[in-house]
């Protein structure tokens, strides 16, 4: 299964997505990495695993569509089997979301329909929820709302604050995102509606929903 990613930080999910591929736990190629941020971290991890990463200016486009029509181009010409959101902070036009419907995948930090939008984790610790986590799934033109492949819960702590929050969920992060492109890639996630069955997957365990088989 070829990917493109998309990012606009740090990378460490790409990292982790990278690492799936390089180990052949997930067959095919990570064929091209693109920011929207030229000082973004993932871009030097895509070059230390060899992949090709770009960095394409919004503000060198006059609309948000504008920028989104240049960058499917750009996407198409991989002709990737899934574009993969890795930390990509940007909205989306609706013409991004058709050009790649049902093959565009997004990781959240939240158990949504908790917590959209930004810092999810600053989110739900304010709110004082017992439980959050991250969940991997389908971009609709509703944000941060598709269907869900896999979520993983973990606890919030009295003392926990946005940065301990965060990196208890993104050690989840790192092991569901490169599962859930692997259960795609074997042909075994089925999407109807809002419903998603991953065929032959282990369910009804903590903390990762369905269970966890390769990472
Ligand atoms: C991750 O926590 C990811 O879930 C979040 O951004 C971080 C990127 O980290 N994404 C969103 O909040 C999307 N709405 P990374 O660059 O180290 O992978």
């Amino acid at each position: 299964m070829d990917i493109v990613v998309l990012v606009s930080g740090r990378g460490s999910n790409l990292k982790a997505i990278c690492e799936a591929y390089k180990t052949e736990k997930i067959k095919g190629k990570v064929k091209l990495v693109i920011s929207n941020r030229k000082e973004a971290g993932g871009l030097s991890v895509a070059q230390e695993y060899g992949i090709p990463a770009e960095f394409h200016d919004p503000k060198a486009f006059s609309s948000r569509e504008d920028y989104d029509r240049h960058l499917v181009e750009r996407i198409r010409q991989e002709n990737p089997d899934i574009v993969v959101l890795a930390g990509y902070m940007r909205i989306l036009s609706d013409y991004f979301i058709d050009s790649f419907e049902g093959r565009l995948v997004n990781i959240h930090p939240s158990l949504i329909p908790a917590f959209k939008g930004i810092k999810a984790q600053k989110q739900a610790v304010d709110f004082g929820v017992r439980f959050s986590g991250c969940t991997v799934h389908f971009v609709t033109k509703e944000l941060d709302s598709g269907p869900i492949i896999v979520q993983a819960v973990v606890p919030v702590n009295p003392d926990d604050d946005e940065k301990t929050l965060s990196d208890r969920i993104l050690q989840y992060e790192h092991r569901i995102y490169p599962q859930a492109l692997k259960w795609i890639s074997e042909g075994r996630v089925k999407v109807s509606g809002r419903n998603v069955e991953v065929e032959g997957a282990r369910y009804g365990e903590l903390p990762v929903n369905p269970a966890l088989e390769d990472f």
